[in-house]
């Protein structure tokens, strides 16, 4: 048998692959100030690791991979895998979601080693926000990244940003009048219970609704763009388009039920579900010289127990142990 299925018939053809847990900015939600639990760097896979683990993957259905972290450019052979991924038989596609720092210097090798889609995390242009809310004074650098990525030809270039309560909520309207003059395409995403310390809060969370309800409280117009698919974002068109405005309302609204995803942890772990309680590990058979065929069957395996959906709003919901970093996003 082949194949990622799950119980309720979901297939999975999107594999996330975290490179590496660590980050250059430290944002309010996702980390600590300081004081992460880091990965040990002997558990991180090697790139030779990755590239078995994906080319396997491949063969049980997989047809994109995306690049993640913590932040995936600091991963210095970051170009030589997109490469070797796009060398694998048959090729899947590759993208990329990164905090934009390193893309003025990377975003032209990384599109000639065959990535097609870049995903930027911005969450306010206003320098002084942006230096509370990462802890670090580098918004110039984003911003130097979406220039590159555009001027590299992706296209589009997409901006997910998360709004917080109280720290740049009122940002919704600048932040797609921002976009729309970039040529960009921008996706609010609600804030999810995966912050390291734990401080999430269904109550401070800024909803889909909400962030619909202010963009068109500042005038903008948002006509629904039909047919959702697979993929978590709402899209609407903005004053007649053609750009478009996303929205991606991961608790109030969850695609669990279309949900084609798994992950692989810098760390050699199987998750089938950003809020799954229990990993598959797959480096100690690896490195303890398990053959295809095996590695295989414990992926397939994980999946087949994965869960209808997050189940975020059931009074027993725990959230998962290790924070969004440390997953992959
Ligand atoms: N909720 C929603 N999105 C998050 N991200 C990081 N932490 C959270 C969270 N708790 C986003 C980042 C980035 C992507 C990898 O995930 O902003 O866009
Ligand atoms: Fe880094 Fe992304 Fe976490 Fe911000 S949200 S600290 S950019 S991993």
């Amino acid at each position: 048998m082949t194949g990622l299925t799950d119980r309720f018939g979901r297939t999975h053809t999107d594999l996330r692959v975290s490179l590496t847990d660590r980050c250059s900015l430290r944002c309010t939600y996702c980390m600590p100030a300081e004081g992460m639990p880091w990965i040990e760097r002997d558990r991180h896979l090697t790139t030779d690791e990755i590239l078995r683990l994906v080319r396997i993957a491949v063969t049980q259905g997989v047809t994109t991979v995306r690049l993640t972290g913590g932040e995936p450019l600091l991963r210095p052979d970051v170009v030589d895998i997109v490469r070797r991924i796009r060398d694998l038989s048959p090729a899947p596609e590759v993208a990329l979601t990164t905090n934009g720092l390193r893309l003025a210097r990377l975003a032209t090798p990384l599109a000639d080693a065959g990535l097609s889609r870049v995903n930027i995390s911005l969450d306010t242009v206003d320098r002084e926000r942006f230096a509370t809310l990462t802890r670090r004074d580098r918004l110039v650098e984003t911003l130097a990244g979406v220039t590159a990525a555009k001027a590299a030809g992706f296209d589009p270039v997409k901006v997910n940003s998360v709004l917080l309560r109280g720290i740049n909520d009122d940002e919704a309207p600048a932040l797609l009048l921002w976009a729309l003059a970039q040529g960009v395409q921008l996706r609010f995403i609600e804030q999810m219970p995966l912050d390291a310390q734990r401080s999430w809060d269904a109550d401070r969370m800024v909803t889909a609704r909400e962030i619909h309800e202010r963009l068109a409280d500042a005038g903008f117009s948002l006509s629904p763009v039909g047919g959702r698919g697979s993929a978590p974002a709402e899209l609407f068109e903005v004053n007649g388009g053609p750009q478009v405005v996303g929205i991606i309302g991961s608790m109030t609204r969850p695609f669990c039920g279309d949900c084609d995803r798994v992950r692989l942890t810098a760390d050699g772990q199987w998750l089938n579900c950003l809020f799954a309680r229990s990993e598959t590990d797959l480096r100690t058979p690896l490195r303890a010289g398990a053959d295809d065929a095996t590695l295989a069957a414990l992926m397939r395996r994980d999946v087949a127990t994965k869960k209808r959906g997050h189940g975020s709003d059931d009074p027993g919901f725990v959230r998962p142990d290790r924070g969004i970093s440390a997953i992959g996003g």
